[in-house]
């Protein structure tokens, strides 16, 4: 079975994922960890990351390797394990920009769709429904304002000793909205045939327990 959940930044997506994945016993698969990781290479090459052509030109340096022990994904980069040196907020903007370059969402399509053929999975991204597993069993795009998840994520940032405000947290999420959204290549769009799970107003159990009900629908 593949699920795809796709959504914009701090919906959640990641932590109903897991939690979806623990209940269903299929492995959870987090995307925007290749981005990141393709941004951190960038990052410590000193690349600008505006700068395509130099970003494209060093992809073929990259050997990036993605596995699962324990049900745990690990991401290797040219024999490294990345570990959590992609989750600041800084790798978040290089994984933005790098992201809306078609040859770059190219190189990591294969890695994602082999996992998928190879596996049960929930598989959160952004175009995961739309380019990557359009023939997934279950679509859910899931969502919540701005606002919403502006506060989720400063709480997060905060909890990890992070130095940052709300304002400049909500800045980042509306760019990071505004850049994911409208791209050319695999904007974050919702399928046609995805389901909206809007969770404003929902904590996290409310949320897995509308994506399994959502889950149970599509697949009776
Ligand atoms: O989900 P995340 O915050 O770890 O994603 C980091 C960036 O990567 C985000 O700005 C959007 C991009 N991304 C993408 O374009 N496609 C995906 N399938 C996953 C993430």
């Amino acid at each position: 079975m593949n699920i795809a959940l796709d959504g914009p930044s701090g919906a959640g997506k990641s932590t109903v994922a897991k939690a979806l994945a623990k209940r269903l016993g299929i492995i959870y698969v987090d995307t925007g960890a290749l981005y990141r990781t393709i941004g951190l290479y960038v990052r410590n090459k000193g690349i600008d990351k505006e700068d395509e052509k130099s970003v494209i030109d060093c992809l073929s340096e990259i050997n990036l390797n993605m596995e699962f022990i324990n049900g745990e994904q690990i991401i290797t980069l040219n024999g490294v394990n990345v570990g959590d040196t992609i989750r600041t907020g800084e790798i978040a903007m290089y994984a933005s920009r790098v992201s809306a370059i078609p040859e770059v969402r190219a190189f990591l399509l294969e890695t994602q769709r082999k996992i998928a053929r190879e596996n049960s999975v929930v598989m959160d991204g952004r175009d995961i429904g739309t380019v990557i597993l359009p023939n997934a069993e279950v679509k859910i795009f899931m969502t919540a304002s701005a606002e919403a998840r502006a506060m989720r994520r400063y709480k997060e940032l905060v909890a990890k000793g992070e130095d940052c405000t709300f304002e400049s947290v909500l800045a980042d999420i509306n760019l990071r909205d505004k850049n994911d959204s409208t791209r050319k290549t695999a904007p974050a769009i919702p399928a046609e045939d995805a389901v909206f799970l809007d969770n404003s107003d929902l904590d996290i159990e409310g949320t897995v327990e509308r994506a399994i009900e959502i889950i149970n629908e599509k697949v009776k």
